[in-house]
């Protein structure tokens, strides 16, 4: 298991939780229901699944695929740091992933 907290905008913790390895981000943030769109669902059409993530995490994070980094370059409020929550799968070395969810987060589709 790995423990994951999301922090809102203006930076303050808003949950903390335990998610098996192996799970993506963008549905661990649904399914705790984070205010993250991810309009295509995780084929790589839109920005809405934009997390920023903390520096310490973000460097092992394996690189963001040339697609990746295309969407990110839409995506509002990105930053050095910035990834799309459905191309970051949960794995042990990854435990106490801290994302932010960045000021522009909408959630259109209701979860
Ligand atoms: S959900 Fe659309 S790119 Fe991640």
């Amino acid at each position: 298991m790995t423990l994951v907290r999301f922090f809102k905008a203006d930076g303050t913790l808003d949950k903390e939780v335990e998610a098996a390895s192996g799970q993506r981000l963008l549905d661990i943030a649904w399914a705790e229901r984070q205010p993250l769109e991810g309009a295509c669902e995780g084929v790589m059409a839109c920005s809405t699944c934009h997390v920023i993530v903390e520096a310490e995490d973000f460097a092992k994070l394996p690189p963001a695929s040339e697609e990746e980094e295309d969407l990110l370059d839409l995506a509002s409020h990105a930053g050095r740091t910035s990834r799309l929550a459905c191309q970051i799968i949960l794995a042990d070395d990854l435990d106490r992933l801290s994302v932010r969810i960045p000021p522009a987060a909408t959630n259109w589709m209701g979860r």
